[in-house]
């Protein structure tokens, strides 16, 4: 009997070791805890890349990770300054919002010889993918199909459709892509062409200047949509249109990228069409990726961030949904 209560104790003990065991092993694994992290952002060119700053910061603090936060103010030297300062310092990872694609090969050694890893996260390099440990992002030729197959649908009807494009910042994936997205999407509709395309730098700013150049340069009745590659430079432009008389989303169809919240608010209003999502929350991804890989796992070239698209009928939902409202 005696023998029996010992062995059940001693069964009881393993069991509960075992446990714990699991429980902090699991911990470990999902908690980054301890790690610190240095983030070298973009620079604040949109709501979008303030609402992306904002979940990159909450979501570290949140797995318990000191991030290390550097505004590049759109300079990519900004950046390489900034990495190289993480290095210096020792950081156990580096993550990268790459304002441009290229010229990233010597940094990125740098930070190899050092045996940092580095996570590219939102917009891409032309690198050697040998030199970072992942990418997380979106797919931005799919959102430029995207905004491509939906003006191709609203226009159905129309023997033609002039469209004016909102370029992103020259040398950025997402402007490349977005731009080769909705190429491929509208060469299959040959009635719709790009007439003009000009940069706007993703900027408010940039938007309203270029489309006020489009609307006095050519005659405002002969543009059928603006696809502008985010939603910072389509509010801008829709300042423009009302400014020079004209409806937006009526007289000039438009389609952006983020579905921001105040572009949400334009679709609501009526001032606006659609628009394709581009997710914030890419920093949950992106720090655990960094726990798996320090962990010994090893990691997807790309870890993909899904899509959405909001119109008129939908925006109202969504921005309740965010807002709880
Ligand atoms: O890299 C993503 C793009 O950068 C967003 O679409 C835009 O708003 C930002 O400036």
């Amino acid at each position: 009997m005696r023998s029996h209560k010992l062995f059940l104790s001693a069964l009881l003990v393993l069991v509960l070791a075992f446990t714990s065991i699991l429980f902090v092993a699991h911990a470990q694994d999902s908690s980054g805890a301890g790690l610190t992290i240095g983030f070298a952002q973009t620079g604040s060119e949109s709501g979008w890349r303030t609402d992306f700053t904002n979940a990159m910061m909450s979501e570290a603090e949140a797995m318990g990770i000191n991030l290390l936060f550097s505004d590049g103010q759109q300079k990519q030297e900004n950046q390489i300054a900034a990495l190289r300062s993480f290095i210096a310092q020792g950081v156990d990872a580096i993550i990268l919002a790459p304002i441009v694609e290229t010229g990233w090969d010597d940094v990125l050694q740098e930070a190899a010889d050092a045996e940092i890893p580095v996570l590219i996260i939102d917009r891409g390099v032309t690198a050697d993918p040998s030199l970072y440990i992942t990418r997380v992002a979106s797919d931005f030729v799919y959102e430029g199909r995207l905004a491509g197959a939906w003006l191709a649908t609203a226009t159905a009807d129309r023997a033609s459709c002039n469209v004016v494009e909102l370029y992103g910042t020259v040398g950025s994936s997402p402007a490349i892509d977005r731009a080769t997205g909705f190429a491929d999407a509208i060469a299959l509709f040959p009635q719709i062409q790009i007439i003009a395309s000009q940069s706007g730098d993703f900027t408010r700013s940039g938007g309203k200047t270029v489309m006020e150049s489009f609307l006095s340069s050519m005659d405002p009745s002969t543009i059928c949509a603006v696809f502008a590659h985010n939603d910072d430079m389509l509010i801008g432009a829709i300042q423009a249109m009302e400014e020079a008389g004209i409806t937006p989303a009526v007289d000039i169809l438009t389609v952006s990228v983020d579905a921001t919240n105040d572009e949400l608010q334009m679709l609501i209003d009526g001032k606006a069409n659609a628009t394709v999502l581009l997710s914030p929350y890419m920093g949950g991804p992106a720090y655990q990726a960094i726990i798996d890989y320090l962990g010994g796992a090893e990691l997807p070239p790309l870890i993909m961030v899904p899509s959405a698209m909001y119109f008129q009928d939908t925006a109202a939902a969504e921005l309740a949904n965010r807002t709880g409202g």
